[in-house]
């Protein structure tokens, strides 16, 4: 052989490897820019996680003066932007508008003490279970011994926030429609509830620490009367970040920081 041959045949192994290896690329990831990641392709390229929150739920998600997010999911998505390896960039969301934020693309992920229920994962994927919350009854003390559990509100002024599973349970106990108010969110409730407009809250209860915690005048009703796991939801068909936040959230579990994270926000 000549050198001349020699030299073409490596040549020629050298260019049918480059093929082989943009068509095993191109078969398995469809492209290969990055593209099979999907969103999580998009928010590494950007640098920066987008996370909708509706921050009126103290201790989950609350917002200061400033407008700093704070809370037990702010602490949690921190955590999924650090091993992402991206920014975690926090939008506030009202919740009547949460859902759509995460089908529209608007955020990457939502994460809001959000009760994964069969409904909403018709629509949306959602992360394993990093919680487990219940709903529990707040109402001003003069109530106390009148309503002490949902059973008693049959004839009761309801306050909810609307579009939760707190106002399910709201519609499941009072004796009529009309006693269920429904508000954009839990702030305006309290307003009414401390002004006697209603008579009760159903509320998640974490979130009903939050809101009686230095009120004088408020207490929890009786027993959490529900059980519900929250979750973080994100676009359907993006497994690739999906499998991202179930990682974190199981190495969270494992290393004993998301009891951490709890206590540090509801205490023991
Ligand atoms: N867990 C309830 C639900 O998913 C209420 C959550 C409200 N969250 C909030 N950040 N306001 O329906």
């Amino acid at each position: 052989m000549t050198k001349r041959v020699i030299v073409l045949t490596i040549v020629i192994i050298g260019l049918l490897g480059g093929l082989g290896f943009v068509l095993y690329n191109q078969f398995f990831f469809g492209r290969g820019d990055g593209q099979e990641l999907g969103r999580l392709g998009e928010i590494k390229k950007r640098g920066e996680i987008i996370i909708g929150t509706d921050a009126t739920y103290p201790p989950m998600e609350s917002r200061d003066e400033q407008g700093n997010f704070s809370g037990m999911d702010i602490d949690i998505a921190r955590e999924i932007a650090s091993d992402l390896g991206v920014r975690a960039k926090f939008k506030n969301i009202i919740w009547e508008e949460i859902f759509n934020a995460a089908k529209n693309g608007e955020t990457d992920m939502i994460i809001s003490a959000i009760t994964i229920t069969k409904e909403r994962t018709e629509t949306l994927a959602f992360s394993d279970p990093y919680f487990n919350a219940g709903q529990v009854i707040v109402s001003a003390k003069d109530k106390k011994g009148i309503i002490s559990g949902p059973k008693d509100l049959k004839e009761y002024r309801v306050g909810v926030q609307v579009g939760t599973t707190s106002e399910e349970e709201a519609r499941k106990y009072t004796g009529n429609p009309s006693l269920v108010n429904t508000y954009e969110n839990y702030d305006l409730a309290k307003e009414d509830l401390l002004q006697g407009k209603i008579d009760a809250i159903i509320i998640d209860y974490p979130a009903a620490v939050g809101m009686v915690a230095g009120e004088e005048k408020l207490q929890i009703a009786g027993e959490i009367f529900t059980q519900e796991f929250y979750g973080i939801a994100i676009q359907k068909d993006q497994p690739a970040l999906l499998s991202q936040i179930n990682k974190s959230i199981r190495r969270l579990k494992q290393a004993g920081e998301l009891r951490r994270i709890e206590e540090k926000w509801l205490g023991q």
